[in-house]
C-alpha cells in the first residue's frame, strides 16, 4: 500500500507538523507501507485561475505550467493521502489550500447527487482515503474544529472516505527533547508511530490509540505560563539591542 502526504507547513521539513509526520511515516514504513511526501513549501504550485481548460479544452490537463502535474502523477497512485498542516488563523494553511484547488483538474466537470441529496461532481477514479493531521499553537482541541469540518466536506465532494484525524495542540511543544517534557513528547511520537503501523495494516487507528493521540502534554494554565514567559524573554532582548 501507498502513502503520499501533502505537507502545508511553511516551514517544510523544519516545521512541528514534520515532526507529526515523520513519525507517523516511520510506523508505517516499518509496517510495509510505500510512501513519498511532498513538502509544498518546495514547490512551486501557483493559485487555480478558473479558467476551466483542464474541464473544456485539455481534458484532465491543467495548462498552468509548474510543479502540480508533478505532484499528482507522484502521489496519484497513492491508497491513503495524508494531509498534514499547522492551523493557520483556525484553518488549512494558504500552501495547501492551494494545493487543494488544483485538484479541479482531477475532478469531473459533471455533478451528480450523493447519498445525502447533495450535489458533488462525479468521480471516474476512487480517491484515495483520507488521514488529516495538524498542529497549532493554542492548547484547545477545540481550535480544529474548522479543520475538522471541513475534512468532512472536502472528502464528501471528493467521494473519499476519512481513515484518521489527528490533531496536536500545544504544537510549539513537539520540538521539545529535553527533561520530563522530553520523555512525554517521544513517549507521543512513538504513538504516532503506531499510529502509521496501523493506519498501513488496518486503514484505520484503534480507540486506544486515538485516545493516547488525543491527551495533551502539559495542563493548559502552565502552557499559557512558560509561553509568555518565553515571549517575555524574547522581547526583552530586542530591547537590549
Ligand atoms: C500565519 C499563522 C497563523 C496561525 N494561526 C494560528 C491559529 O489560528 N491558532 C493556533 O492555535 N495557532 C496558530 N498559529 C501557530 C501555528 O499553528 C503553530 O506555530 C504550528 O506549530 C506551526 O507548525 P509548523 O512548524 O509546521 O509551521 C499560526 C501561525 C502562523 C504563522
Amino acid at each position: 500500500m501507498k502513502i503520499a502526504v501533502i505537507n502545508g507547513s511553511h516551514r517544510g521539513r523544519n516545521g512541528n507538523t514534520n515532526s507529526m509526520v515523520s513519525a507517523f511515516l516511520k510506523g508505517a514504513k516499518e509496517a510495509g507501507a510505500e510512501t513519498v511526501t511532498v513538502f509544498l513549501a518546495e514547490k512551486e504550485i501557483k493559485y487555480c485561475t478558473a479558467c476551466k481548460a483542464c474541464w473544456f479544452k485539455t481534458p484532465g490537463k491543467c495548462v498552468i505550467r509548474d510543479d502540480m502535474a508533478e505532484i499528482i502523477s507522484l502521489t496519484e497512485d497513492a491508497d491513503v493521502r495524508v494531509l498534514a498542516t499547522p492551523l493557520y488563523f483556525d484553518n488549512i494553511s494558504s500552501l495547501l489550500k492551494t494545493f487543494i484547488d488544483r485538484l479541479m483538474v482531477t475532478a469531473s466537470p459533471y455533478w451528480g447527487k450523493d447519498r445525502e441529496g447533495e450535489c458533488r461532481h462525479l468521480t471516474t477514479k476512487a480517491a484515495p482515503q483520507l488521514v488529516m493531521m495538524a498542529n497549532c499553537g493554542f492548547p484547545e482541541r477545540s481550535q480544529f474544529q474548522v479543520i475538522s469540518h471541513w475534512l468532512k466536506r472536502h472528502a464528501r465532494n471528493l467521494n473519499a472516505q476519512i481513515i484518521g484525524e489527528i490533531y496536536v495542540p500545544q504544537g510549539a511543544l513537539l520540538s521539545v527533547r529535553e527533561n520530563e517534557l522530553g520523555m512525554v513528547i517521544s513517549n507521543y511520537l512513538k504513538t504516532l508511530e503506531t499510529a502509521g503501523r496501523e493506519i498501513a495494516i488496518d486503514r484505520k487507528l484503534t480507540p486506544e490509540t486515538e485516545a493516547v493521540l488525543e491527551q495533551k502534554f502539559i495542563q493548559d494554565e502552565v502552557y499559557i505560563r512558560e509561553v509568555k514567559k518565553y515571549v517575555d524573554s524574547l522581547l526583552v532582548k530586542q530591547d537590549d539591542q
